[in-house]
């Protein structure tokens, strides 16, 4: 059974699609804490399932590195990124660069999700700047993290097609509709070993 750390910043809804996949007794992942940078509405879903939770800061830090080593501790304590089985961390709509210190820590058992067929629109703004750039598809992406941002190495991708005069808000909907299936399904393929990780160290 793979451990899983989650993190995120905002409403968890992919959290949620990996806290209900992990409910399948057949799903060869479970999610052992679920981690955030400020007090997001998903953690409600870590606690509706019973799962330790914890909310760790940058403000309370004199540096993002300082800040990246007590979220890996945190972490720690939960038994991911430990050990002969050091589990995964899934970055699920964190909205923070993780520090180079915290990368090194778990790296090459960190992945995260974001809206946008990666290289193109990396950041905090994919969707917005999909819609900017008058692209006409743009998706979603599950990678590897490394140091940069958004430029570790890509695991799978799907694309989708944008509407002509779509909101920003309805895009990313219809993105996450796709996202929520891909991850679930990536971290299945990490376990099993479909996917190995470690040609990635
Ligand atoms: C997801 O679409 C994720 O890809 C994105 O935030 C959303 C979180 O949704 N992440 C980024 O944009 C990171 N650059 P959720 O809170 O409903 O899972």
């Amino acid at each position: 059974m793979l451990k899983l750390a989650v993190l995120i910043s905002g409403g968890g809804s992919n959290l949620k699609a990996i806290i209900e996949a992990a409910g399948d007794p057949l799903y060869p992942a479970e999610v052992v804490c679920v981690g955030a940078d400020t007090d997001a509405a998903g953690l409600a879903h870590a606690a509706a399932a019973g799962i330790p939770h914890f909310v760790i800061r940058p403000s309370d830090y004199d540096s993002r590195e300082e800040w990246g080593m007590a979220l890996a501790a945190a972490i720690q304590e939960h038994g991911v990124g430990t050990g002969p089985n050091p589990g995964l961390v899934v970055s699920a709509g964190l909205m923070r660069i993780l520090p180079a210190g915290f990368v090194r820590e778990f790296s090459p058992n960190l992945i995260n999700t974001h809206p946008a067929l990666l290289p193109l629109f990396p950041g905090a703004h994919a969707v917005r700047d999909a819609l900017a750039a008058g692209a006409t598809e743009t998706g979603v992406t599950v990678h590897v993290i490394d140091e940069g941002v958004d430029t570790g190495p890509v695991l799978r991708q799907s694309v989708v097609e944008i509407r002509e005069g779509e909101p920003e808000d309805g895009l990313h909907e219809r993105i996450k509709q796709q996202e929520r299936p891909l991850l679930v399904d990536t971290i299945r393929q990490i376990a099993t070993g479909e996917l190995d990780l470690s040609q990635f160290s």
